[in-house]
């Protein structure tokens, strides 16, 4: 299993005896398998010596190549009988578990088998695990990144009058999957026109591109379960209003600065801090209202976050979004998003595409 070592050392620094692992991006890092989450639990239990998965029989085929032991149940003996077997080997006060990802379902069973009284959350852990890639990881995250550009740049000319967000947004999923990525997106396309682009997280409608909007893109593609995370906003016409055009500078600054200042040792809040000073200064404040950027990887949104006043220290290999954005109501919105990679004591951007201001 990936990085089980440090994991287990994480486990004893923080005296947690057992983690419990379900579906999800954890379960598909250490594993290198992918389980859905579904009516039959499937729950991966890690102690410093020994790993269990307890699992339906259908699934034991896709992890009996790792040095697991496992439990298995059909759908005729239910998973009571196999959460039980394991109880009768061993039991634990307390365990670590993924507070965002598992269910009742899960919990219920730990709990009335009496494999675990208690529980305790243990993110912060697969944080620590996660946060920093290794070159696979950054190399599987650039070509999620090359898939993507590739996909948005075959297809720049359908960004003009008449067409709209919805058939922008398919033809775009379209292009991805054609290009490479897997068939999982790591989310559908944004695609806010004009007044639509007032709102950080549109969902593309019928409207029509006109002659005056702004347009915000907002996409990413799956390289082998690593994502990435993109905007870019471009102009149609040239008749843009002058407010949108000064909020774009202003964001396009505010990208810059952060970006500049992104290296290992920095703290996360100082990034956001750089680009909130731009946009201030430009006297847009009040229209940049989420945070600079996300931890980006397996998860479209993970650990490091660079939001206001995070003192969370930034270091080699993480890899997180510079996306400051500006969105006047009723007027238009831009955003910036650009995918950070810090290495040797410097950031890369694993995007390339152009920032300026593209008039279509
Ligand atoms: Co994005
Ligand atoms: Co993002």
């Amino acid at each position: 299993m990936k990085n089980i070592g440090k994991l287990r050392k994480l486990m004893s620094e923080k005296s947690l005896s057992a983690l419990v692992v379900v579906p999800g991006p954890n379960m598909s890092y250490l594993t290198g398998s992918k389980f859905h989450l579904s009516e039959r639990p499937v729950v991966l239990i890690l102690e410093q010596e020994r790993a269990t998965f307890i699992l339906p029989e259908l699934e034991s085929s896709k992890v009996s190549n790792l040095k697991t032991e496992l439990i298995t149940y059909n759908d005729e003996t239910g998973p009571d009988s196999a959460f039980i077997e394991f109880s009768n080997k061993s039991r634990f006060t307390e365990v670590g578990i993924e507070s965002r990802t598992i269910r009742h379902l899960e919990l219920d069973l730990l709990q009335k088998t009496e494999i675990s009284k208690g529980f305790v959350d243990a993110i912060d852990i697969f944080a620590t695990l996660r946060m920093s890639k290794s070159n696979q990881e950054k190399k599987m995250m650039m070509n999620a990144v090359d898939i993507a550009q590739k996909s948005l740049e075959s297809i720049t000319d359908k960004i003009r009058p008449g067409v709209t967000e919805k058939e922008f947004a398919s033809e775009l999923v379209i292009q991805l999957l054609k290009n490479g990525s897997e068939s999982e997106l790591p989310f559908s396309p944004i695609v806010a026109s004009g007044v639509n682009a007032a709102n950080p997280h549109h969902f593309p409608v019928d409207k029509e591109f006109e002659k005056g909007d702004l347009i915000i893109i907002d996409w990413g593609a799956n390289h082998e379960g690593y994502f990435s995370d993109i905007t870019r906003t471009f102009a149609i016409g040239n008749d843009i209003d002058a407010r949108l055009l000064k909020a774009y500078k202003a964001v396009k600054d505010a990208n810059s600065s952060a970006r500049k200042l992104a290296k290992s040792g920095v703290e996360a809040g100082a990034l956001d801090k750089a680009a909130r000073e731009v946009i201030d200064k430009a006297g847009f404040g009040e229209y940049f209202t989420h945070r600079t950027g996300h931890g980006l990887g397996l998860e479209i949104h993970e650990e490091p976050y660079i939001k206001p006043n995070n003192e969370f220290v930034l270091e080699n290999g993480m890899t997180f979004t510079i996306e400051p954005g500006i969105y006047i109501p009723d007027l238009g919105g831009i955003r910036i998003e650009d995918d950070i990679y810090l290495d040797d004591e410097e950031a890369i951007s694993l995007t390339s595409l152009p920032r300026e201001l593209i008039f279509l």
